[in-house]
């Protein structure tokens, strides 16, 4: 009996020691930065991206063919985490952790001084993550957060890769669409 409570100690204590382990290196490979992610691997919204690096607004932007006619406007904003830029800035490429956030938001007209064109609106349409984490994605990977609430990864067979792995100019990133960073990434030759 007492023999069998011992090893019971031993197991709950090998699974503690595990866990524990784990928990380490979880930690030691988490990047600066990083997104955090919930017990059933949905990725947070980084509570603070918009002090990052804020790296571009596309107005309208659309790839499909032929251009669908545009009814309602929408900007978006890319920031970067700077751990990421840092990096970037020595090689042009993006670390392990790297995290781009893109954010939508309406484009309004009418509003207070207007008279032409357009300015952002207060509401956040949505916000995507691609998140450079080769150990937990084998790669990047995307993630869609509505109304701020954790989202799940987007499936790989999504068009999200396809287009960003075969038209992004840096290692499945928009660099190209980035003006503080194509030159970078052209005077390292890493640009696609
Ligand atoms: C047909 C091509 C295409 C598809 C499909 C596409 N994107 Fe993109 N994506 C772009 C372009 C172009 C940009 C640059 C936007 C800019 O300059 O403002 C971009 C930028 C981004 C960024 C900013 C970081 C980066 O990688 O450059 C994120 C995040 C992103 N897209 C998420 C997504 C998600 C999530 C999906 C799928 C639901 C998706 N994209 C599908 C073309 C595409």
């Amino acid at each position: 009996m007492v023999g069998r409570f011992k090893s019971g100690l031993l197991v709950v204590g090998a699974v503690a020691l595990a866990a524990a382990g784990a928990e380490t290196l979880a930690r030691s490979t988490a990047p600066p930065g990083a997104v955090a992610y919930t017990a059933d691997g949905r990725a947070m919204l980084p509570a603070n991206y918009r002090d990052w690096v804020f790296l571009t607004s596309g107005l309208d932007m659309t790839y499909a063919e032929p251009a669908a006619v545009v009814t309602s406007h929408m900007f978006d904003n890319v920031f970067v985490d700077p751990a990421a830029l840092a990096t970037f800035r020595r090689s042009g490429r993006w670390p392990e952790g790297t995290v781009l956030v893109k954010e939508a938001r309406e484009g309004l007209t009418k509003g207070s001084i207007n008279k032409a064109g357009q300015f952002q609106s207060e509401a956040v349409a949505d916000v995507e993550l691609h998140v450079k984490d080769t150990r937990r994605f084998g790669g990047w990977a995307f993630f869609k957060i509505v109304d701020g609430k954790p989202g799940a990864i987007i499936p790989k067979t999504a068009s999200c890769y396809s287009c960003h792995d075969e038209h992004g100019a840096v290692d499945s990133t928009f660099v190209q669409f980035y003006p503080t960073l194509a030159g970078i990434a052209r005077a390292r030759g890493t640009l696609k």
